[in-house]
């Protein structure tokens, strides 16, 4: 619905490629809107927030685990801006 986020069932950056999941919520993202980083959890707690939206409302994707999003959070510890679709696009 316009002005409220896209729903994460069927959407394409919750089933694509942890790559660019991971950096959503570690770093936020923004394009018409603009989602907060939420890189204060953990990545256990990452981890499973991420498979449960991956096999929930009809998503069938792959679960994702803490060494995963460690690994990831490692290569993007240096950045402190959101996201743009441009940007996670190749990731995807
Ligand atoms: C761990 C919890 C969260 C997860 C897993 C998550 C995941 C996502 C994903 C995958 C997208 C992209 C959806 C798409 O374009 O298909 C998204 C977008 C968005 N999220 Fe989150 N989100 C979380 C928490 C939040 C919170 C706490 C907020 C607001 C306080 C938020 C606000 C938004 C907004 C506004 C967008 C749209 C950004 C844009 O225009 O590109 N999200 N979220």
């Amino acid at each position: 619905m316009k002005g409220l986020a896209p729903a994460l069932a069927g959407s394409q950056w919750v089933n694509g490629s942890p790559q660019a999941l991971v950096r959503i919520v570690l770093n936020g993202k923004v394009d018409q809107l603009a989602m907060p980083s939420l890189a204060t959890l953990d990545d256990a707690t990452i981890a499973s927030i991420l498979t449960y939206v991956r096999r929930s409302w009809g998503n069938e994707a792959s679960p994702i685990d803490a060494r995963t999003v460690e690994s990831i959070r490692g290569v993007v510890s240096h950045r402190d801006q959101p996201w743009s679709d441009e940007e996670l696009q190749p990731l995807r």
